[in-house]
């Protein structure tokens, strides 16, 4: 049974494959077509954190394929009323497709374990593999490929940062990331998320200096400094990540045709100014939409390409 837990559960070319199929069923959904890939599906969505786009896109993207899904908040009670191995075994039996925003990425991995259908991450405190699908179809937009193009980080090397360091080791892109030394990554995280295997044209910078991270960037990346499930930090990380606000000073710094790039929800006034976040380069929007479009590309890739 084939997962989506993290980008080293595909290769290279099924990354482009789902990566092309957003592209296609996208243009399909603009030109008004909405074909039922997934005629009859049902995806289950199981939350331990909130959402907003995760649950929108998910649930959008399975109707407009024709399928449906379903909505399972804490009354599941996931971990707590029955085992893992029962909750599992049973919502697989009855749906074909599980997507999974847990607290702890080891329930993930382990719903993936007992499940006999596919489980699809949808954010655990180690990764956020959906959310980087849409932003390389987003910087593809803009630039017109991915190969060899910059990604800078700004913040904290959190969930998202990693999904991007695998995705830019599997596309070849020079990913930079910019953080104080206690939340950066470390040569033995990096190798661990993304194993041996790269292609060429990536590059990994690790500095603390933003202004480094940003030069010549085609795409800045910002995120929260406290994520869901990190309260206790916040005045901590409030001060430590004070430095590495991303305002207009250091967009400028960036290439002049850069984007600025954040996952959302964010923290307007601390990771990121509003001049930024509202500026003509912020693509936070058309980001976000290509949440729906990405994750599509990835149900029928997922569902009607990958279990042969
Ligand atoms: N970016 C993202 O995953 O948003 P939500 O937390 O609102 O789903
Ligand atoms: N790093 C953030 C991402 C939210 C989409 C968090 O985990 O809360």
């Amino acid at each position: 049974m084939r997962h989506f837990i993290t980008l080293n559960d595909i290769s290279v070319t099924e990354l482009h494959r789902i990566l092309e199929l957003a592209a296609i069923i996208k243009r399909e959904l603009k030109r008004g077509e909405r074909t039922p890939y997934l005629s009859g599906k049902m995806l289950a969505m199981i939350f331990e954190k909130q959402s907003l786009r995760t649950r929108i896109s998910f649930e959008t993207g399975m109707f407009q394929l024709g399928g449906n899904s379903m909505f399972l908040g804490s009354e599941i009670g996931f971990g707590k009323r029955e085992s893992v191995k029962d909750i599992s075994a049973v919502l697989s039996s009855m749906v074909d497709v599980i997507m999974f925003r847990a607290m702890s990425h080891r329930s993930v991995v382990a719903l993936a374990k007992y499940s006999s259908c596919p489980v699809i991450n949808g954010l655990t405190d180690q990764a956020h593999p959906c959310q980087a699908l849409a932003d390389v179809l987003t910087i593809q937009e803009v630039f017109g490929k991915l190969r060899g193009l910059k990604l800078a980080w700004v913040g904290d090397a959190n969930n998202v940062a990693v999904s991007l360091l695998r995705i830019s080791a599997k596309l070849g892109m020079k990913f930079s990331v910019a953080a104080p030394s206690k939340f950066q990554f470390n040569s033995k995280m990096v190798e661990k998320i993304i194993g041996k295997k790269i292609t060429d044209g990536f590059e990994l910078e690790l500095t603390e200096n933003p202004a480094q991270a940003v030069k010549n960037a085609h795409a800045v990346y910002t995120d929260v400094w406290v994520s869901m499930g990190q309260e206790a930090e916040e005045e901590e990380r409030k001060q430590i990540f004070a430095p590495y606000q991303v305002d207009a000073v250091l967009m400028k710094k960036a290439r002049k045709d850069a984007i600025f790039l954040h996952c959302l929800p964010a923290r307007r006034g601390l990771e990121v100014t509003d001049e930024v976040i509202d500026s003509s380069q912020s693509q936070i929007i058309r980001q976000a939409e290509n949440r729906l479009h990405a994750q599509k590309g990835l149900l029928v890739w997922l569902l009607n390409e990958a279990q042969k």
